[in-house]
């Protein structure tokens, strides 16, 4: 009897970044993933601008024609539309990055580091009236869900220190003063927090962590969780 030898990959591992604007997402988003290639556990760094769906040129540049229509656009485009839109307009980008790049790199073996990730959304959503409630949460719902999402906790004002300078939009256009920022992403930490323990989230308290702690803690959390060694 011949039996079909299936070389099916095993499905690699989505891992994920959620804390306020500052923490450290980014910075750990990159290490990670050049730790898991140079381990030899193939690995893409997927984020705001990843637009390239592998060996398909013509999905790849509708993919980034819908980037562009959310991402870069000037500020008056930004303002002239609703913040309703702009959840409907950022759940399309992210559903279609789903679909398209993440999900297939999982399914061909790849793990998928990604920054960026809808939950920071999600939270400043939760915190916006104009929006109805829970319409955030379920134009999000059908993403595919992270194996691990490591939540970065930081004092706001340590993030602010970290950043230097911040966007109207890291105020949540309340204002243009270091205590607006620090006001509005102590809301966005209480609603990630949330998030969090629904989740099952990694919940790390990064505030006086160096760059290297914190990679080293991610790093072992990647070992006890998902067996991925770096
Ligand atoms: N552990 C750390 N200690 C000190 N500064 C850090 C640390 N991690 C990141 N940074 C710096 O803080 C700033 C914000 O980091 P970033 O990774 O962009 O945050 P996020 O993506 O969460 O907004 C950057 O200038 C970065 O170099
Ligand atoms: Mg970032």
């Amino acid at each position: 009897m011949t039996v079909a030898t299936h070389t099916a990959a095993i499905r690699g591992r989505e891992i994920a970044f959620a804390g306020i604007d500052g923490a450290g997402k980014s910075t750990l988003a990159a290490r990670l993933h050049q730790a898991l290639n140079d381990a030899g556990h193939p690995a893409i760094l997927v984020g705001k601008h990843s637009t390239e769906v592998p060996m398909d040129e013509e999905l790849s540049a509708y993919v980034d024609r819908l980037n562009g229509l959310v991402y870069r656009r000037d500020t008056r485009i930004a303002q002239a539309c609703s913040d309703h839109y702009w959840l409907l307009a950022l759940a399309a980008w992210y559903t279609l990055q789903d679909e398209l790049v993440i999900r297939p790199a999982l399914a061909a073996g790849t793990h998928v580091i990604l920054d960026n990730a809808h939950h920071k959304i999600l939270a400043r959503y939760a915190v916006n009236p104009e929006v109805p409630a829970h319409l955030a949460e379920q134009v999000f719902a059908h993403l595919t869900r992270p194996d691990l999402v490591i939540f970065m906790r930081i004092d706001a004002r340590e993030a602010l220190r970290r950043k230097g300078e911040f966007t109207s939009l890291e105020t949540g256009h309340s204002g243009s003063g270091d205590e607006d920022f620090i006001r509005y992403q102590n809301t966005v930490l209480a609603q990630l927090q949330e998030q969090g323990e629904r989740g099952g989230w990694l919940s790390l308290d990064v505030t006086s962590m160096d760059r290297d702690t914190v990679f080293k803690t991610a790093a072992g959390a990647l070992a006890d969780r998902l067996q991925l060694t770096v």
